[in-house]
Formats: structure tokens, C-alpha cells, sequence
């Protein structure tokens, strides 16, 4: 019998999948499917930091700089009106009876102030954990790197003031010292990072010269982003990984765990397979695990992190030198 449980920022998950924060996990009957169909844990939909805000005064100040777009400001009034605080913390509350797997709110964050406070009633509405979903892309030219970092510490400061349940920060890449970067923040007490999300791209229209949404799905090839980020790090940080993006089968989930990731969260494969593509994802894992006499995920996972291979600057390599020079033509 093989055990397929880890352990994820102080969780018990009894699979090494989780269902990441989507459209899809707004829903109770999705939550319910995710476990139904094996998932270990669940990440609900996020709510907006403007959003809490918006409900404290009823009104969104129209210009807070670069973070604040006139999009958002009508996507969020709008928001705010069909769903109400209230409701999310209803739905942690009735998801809670309904599920055994551990669920964790997500919060869409870019400042520290007025709405941390809010943490405290997902506490207390039952999550088991927060997921802080903190991304400011570094565009203001008057923010050196060291103020943009501040953002992400002042926010996980002020949350944890609030609460005693684990925080996950989930983060992008985008920093001139990721590495120095992960670090510190695993030094701030949280008990896990997600790397990466994927965020809104925007593309150009060329007959209508208009701003449209890229892909919204990410693809199975994005995944190699935060595969080699996740085993460069993952013996050095001080809390756990959960990878993202781009997971979309068995092999996938594998690579990460070998990398030397606790868990790994999913979208776009649900939003394109179902949640019953779950289910044939751990299926490929045990076969795998079959075939490599590995009872538990504990006896490989981290088994190819930077620490653990034999030429791991192999994970540092970034030019083709074989693929793109000259000597390629002769092979
Ligand atoms: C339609 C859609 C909605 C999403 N909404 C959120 C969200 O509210 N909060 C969040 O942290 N991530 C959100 N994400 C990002 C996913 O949680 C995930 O990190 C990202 O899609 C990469 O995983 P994937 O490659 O498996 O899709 C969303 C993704 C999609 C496709």
C-alpha cells in the first residue's frame, strides 16, 4: 500500500496535490469535488485586499498609483455588491463542515494597511491556513528593489499580528534577488511559499490597437520555470514549498516533489480536464512509485534538489552552449 500523504506548511494532506485558488474554488460544491476526487487540500478563491477595504468605507479611492487600476476599482464595487465578506467567510464556515482536507483562504494583497486585520475572521470562520497572494510588478521606476521587497515583509508583519493559523506567501519571480529574496521571506515565520503564480499577461490587438488578455491557461512547458527555482531553493529555505504552475499530469507533480517540493497546486489542468483528472494524476504517481520501490513521498522527495545532486550547477545553467553554437552543427 503506498502512502501518498506530506506534509505542507504544518498540514496533514493526504495527497500532494492541492487544488490552487481559481475561479473554480469560489464554489462549495467545488471544494467538495476536489476532495471527492482526491485533492489534499484546497485553496479558495482569493478575496481582494480592495475588496475588504471596499467594504469598510463603501467607496474605493480612485487613485492609489501604479497598483491601482480604474479596471480594477469597477471590477471590485461590482464584486463587492454580488459578493459580500460576509459570504466568504459563510463559505469557509460551510465548506469546513462539508470537507475533511484542510482548506486555506487566499487574500490578493499589495499593501499592509487597513484590511490585515480581516485575517483574524477567516481565522475564526474556520480556514486552516492563509495564503497571501502578494505581487506588485516592480514598474515604478522611483522604487529601488529593497522598497519594493518591503511591501511583501510589512504584509506578512501585519497578518501575522492577526492570526495563528500557517501563512503561505505566494509569489512571482520577479525579483533581482530571488533567491536572497525567498530566504528572507522564510525567515519571517511563515510556514510555506508557492512558487509561482501566473499572472494576468497583457497582448496586443494589432487591427484594434487595443490591450487584450494572453492566455489565461498556463501550459505544460511553464512548468520548468519553477522546477528549477524550486530545487535550487528548496534545501534552504525555512519553511515549505507548494509548486505552481504549469502542472498538468503525473510526471509533472513528480518532478516538483523531486525538486524537492512538499505539494504542488493546480488550475488550469482542473479548469481544462476536470476534477476527475486528479484521480489518473496520483494513479501515474504510484506507478511511478511502483516502479521505483518508493513507498512514501518522504523517500524521494527533495531526492534531486540542488543539495542533493551531483552537479547541481547542472540547475544553474541558463545559455544553450551545445543547442545554439557552432558546435551544434557539427553534431
Ligand atoms: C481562471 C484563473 C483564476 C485564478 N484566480 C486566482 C486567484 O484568485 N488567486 C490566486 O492566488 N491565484 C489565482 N489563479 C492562479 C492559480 O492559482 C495558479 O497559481 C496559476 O494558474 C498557475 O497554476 P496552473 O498552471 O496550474 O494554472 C488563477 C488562475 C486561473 C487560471
Amino acid at each position: 500500500m503506498l502512502d501518498l500523504s506530506t506534509r505542507y506548511m504544518k498540514l496533514n494532506l493526504r495527497s500532494p496535490i492541492i487544488v490552487a485558488s481559481c475561479g473554480l474554488t469560489g464554489k462549495l460544491e467545488n471544494l467538495m469535488l476536489a476532495e471527492k476526487y482526491g485533492a489534499g487540500a484546497v485553496v479558495m478563491k482569493s478575496i481582494f485586499e480592495e475588496h475588504i477595504k471596499y467594504e469598510i468605507h463603501k467607496t474605493l479611492p480612485s487613485a492609489q498609483g501604479e497598483n491601482y487600476y480604474p479596471e480594477a476599482e469597477k471590477y471590485i464595487s461590482k464584486y463587492a455588491e454580488t459578493y459580500s465578506l460576509d459570504s466568504y467567510l459563510k463559505l469557509i464556515t460551510e465548506a469546513k463542515k462539508h470537507l475533511t482536507i484542510p482548506l486555506i483562504a487566499s487574500i490578493n494583497c499589495v499593501t499592509s494597511h487597513e484590511w490585515t486585520e480581516f485575517a483574524r475572521r477567516i481565522q475564526d470562520a474556520g480556514a486552516d491556513a492563509i495564503e497571501l497572494n502578494i505581487f506588485l510588478l516592480p514598474s515604478n521606476h522611483h522604487y529601488s528593489s529593497e522598497q519594493n521587497e518591503q511591501f511583501y515583509f510589512d504584509i506578512v508583519r501585519e497578518v501575522r499580528k492577526h492570526i495563528s493559523i500557517p501563512i503561505a506567501v505566494k509569489t512571482s519571480y520577479y525579483f533581482s534577488g530571488l533567491a536572497k529574496m525567498a530566504l528572507k521571506l522564510s525567515w519571517t515565520g511563515i510556514e510555506g511559499i508557492v512558487m509561482f503564480n501566473r499572472f494576468f499577461a497583457p497582448d496586443i490587438d494589432i487591427d484594434n490597437f487595443t490591450i487584450t488578455p494572453a492566455y489565461v491557461f498556463s501550459r505544460p512547458e511553464d512548468m520548468v520555470t519553477s522546477l528549477r527555482w524550486v530545487a535550487v531553493l528548496s534545501d534552504r529555505l525555512h519553511c515549505d514549498i507548494a509548486a505552481s504552475t504549469g502542472i498538468h499530469e503525473g510526471a509533472a507533480v513528480i518532478k516538483q516533489l523531486l525538486a524537492g517540493a512538499k505539494a504542488v497546486q493546480v488550475a488550469s489542468v482542473i479548469y481544462k480536464k476536470g476534477f476527475e483528472y486528479i484521480p489518473v494524476m496520483l494513479n501515474d504517481i504510484e506507478i511511478w512509485m511502483n516502479k521505483h520501490k518508493f513507498a512514501n513521498l518522504n523517500e524521494f522527495i527533495g531526492k534531486m534538489s540542488y543539495g542533493n545532486i551531483d552537479n547541481p550547477a547542472s540547475l544553474l545553467r541558463i545559455q544553450f552552449m551545445k543547442n545554439f553554437s557552432d558546435i551544434s552543427n557539427d553534431e
